[in-house]
C-alpha cells in the first residue's frame, strides 16, 4: 500500500499528463469549436483542481520532512510553564487560529471562539478571576488571604499572552454538544501545535475557577457555553523537556 506521500508523487506525475491531456483537448476544441462554454467550465473545475493539487505538493516539498519526522515532531510538543518575551505577534496569532479552525468541526458550526489577553487585559482577567475566587469562597463560607487574593490576580501574568479558547455551541439536531465540546478541544490541540511551528512554547489551562460567572461574564460566555482553555504562550528560555516513551499496547486493541 502506497503511503499518503507516495500517493502525493504518483498524483503529481498525473497531474502532468493530466495537464497535457487538457491542453491537447482545449486544442482538438478550438479546432471543433462546438460546446465552447460547457468546455470552459469544466476547463476553470480542472484548473481550481490542479491548482489545489499544486499548492499542496509545494507545501509538503516546503515542509522538507519525512512522515517520520513530521510524527517525531508532532510527539515532541511539550507544556512549557516559564514563558516570556518575545509573545507571538498578531500575525503569529492568527497563523495559529487559523489552524485551529481546521479542526474537525461537524456540520461547520464553528463551536469556538478565540479571545486574545495580552498587555493590561490580563490584569483585568486577574480581576475576574479575582472576582471568581472570592465568590466561590464566599459559597464554601471562607475569605481569601491576602496571599491568595494576590496570587490569583497575578495568574494571567505568567505569560506575555494568553488566548482563551470558549465553546460557542449552536441547537443542531445532528451535532450535540458533546460533538461541539470536542471540537473545541481538537481545535485547541492544533492551536497548539501552530503555536510550537513558529517556536512559542505554552500551557493550556484551565483551574477551577475557568467557569464560574464571573470568568464566563468576562468573556462573554453564554450560560451553556464554557471555557475550555487558557492558552498561556510565550517563548521559554529553556528547551522543551524530552518525554519518556510511552506504552500504547494496553491503550489499543485491533479487531479484524
Ligand atoms: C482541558 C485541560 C485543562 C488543563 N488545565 C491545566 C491547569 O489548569 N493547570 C495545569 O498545570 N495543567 C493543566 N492541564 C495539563 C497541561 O496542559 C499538560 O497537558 C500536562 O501538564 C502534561 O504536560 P504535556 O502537555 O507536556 O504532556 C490541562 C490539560 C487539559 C487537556
Amino acid at each position: 500500500m502506497s503511503t499518503p506521500r507516495e500517493r502525493l508523487i504518483t498524483e503529481e506525475d498525473e497531474l502532468s499528463v493530466t495537464t497535457k491531456e487538457t491542453s491537447n483537448h482545449e486544442s482538438d476544441s478550438r479546432e471543433n469549436g462546438n460546446h465552447e462554454s460547457d468546455r470552459l467550465d469544466s476547463s476553470n473545475e480542472s484548473d481550481v483542481e490542479d491548482k489545489q493539487l499544486l499548492d499542496e505538493i509545494a507545501l509538503r516539498q516546503s515542509i522538507m520532512m519525512s512522515d517520520e519526522q513530521l510524527i517525531e515532531w508532532i510527539k515532541s510538543r511539550r507544556t512549557i510553564g516559564n514563558l516570556q518575551e518575545p509573545a507571538p505577534t498578531h500575525e503569529q496569532i492568527r497563523a495559529a487560529i487559523d489552524c485551529a479552525v481546521t479542526a474537525p468541526d461537524h456540520k461547520k458550526l464553528r463551536p469556538w471562539r478565540f479571545i486574545i489577553s495580552e498587555g493590561e487585559a490580563r490584569q483585568q482577567l486577574g480581576q475576574a478571576l479575582l472576582e471568581a475566587a472570592e465568590a466561590q469562597a464566599a459559597r464554601a463560607g471562607e475569605t481569601l488571604s491576602d496571599k491568595t487574593r494576590k496570587k490569583t490576580a497575578n495568574l494571567p501574568m505568567r505569560a506575555p499572552v494568553i488566548i482563551t479558547v470558549v465553546t460557542k455551541m449552536q441547537e443542531h439536531k445532528k451535532v450535540p454538544p458533546f460533538e461541539q465540546m470536542l471540537s473545541a478541544g481538537s481545535a485547541v490541540q492544533n492551536l497548539l501545535l501552530a503555536l510550537m511551528a513558529q517556536g512559542f512554547g505554552s500551557v493550556w489551562r484551565t483551574g477551577l475557577l475557568c467557569n464560574e460567572p464571573a470568568v464566563k461574564d468576562y468573556f462573554d460566555v453564554a450560560a451553556d457555553d464554557y471555557v475550555v482553555a487558557f492558552i498561556y504562550t510565550g517563548t521559554s528560555p529553556k528547551p522543551k523537556p524530552g518525554r519518556k516513551p510511552m506504552d500504547i499496547e494496553p491503550l489499543l486493541r485491533f479487531e479484524s
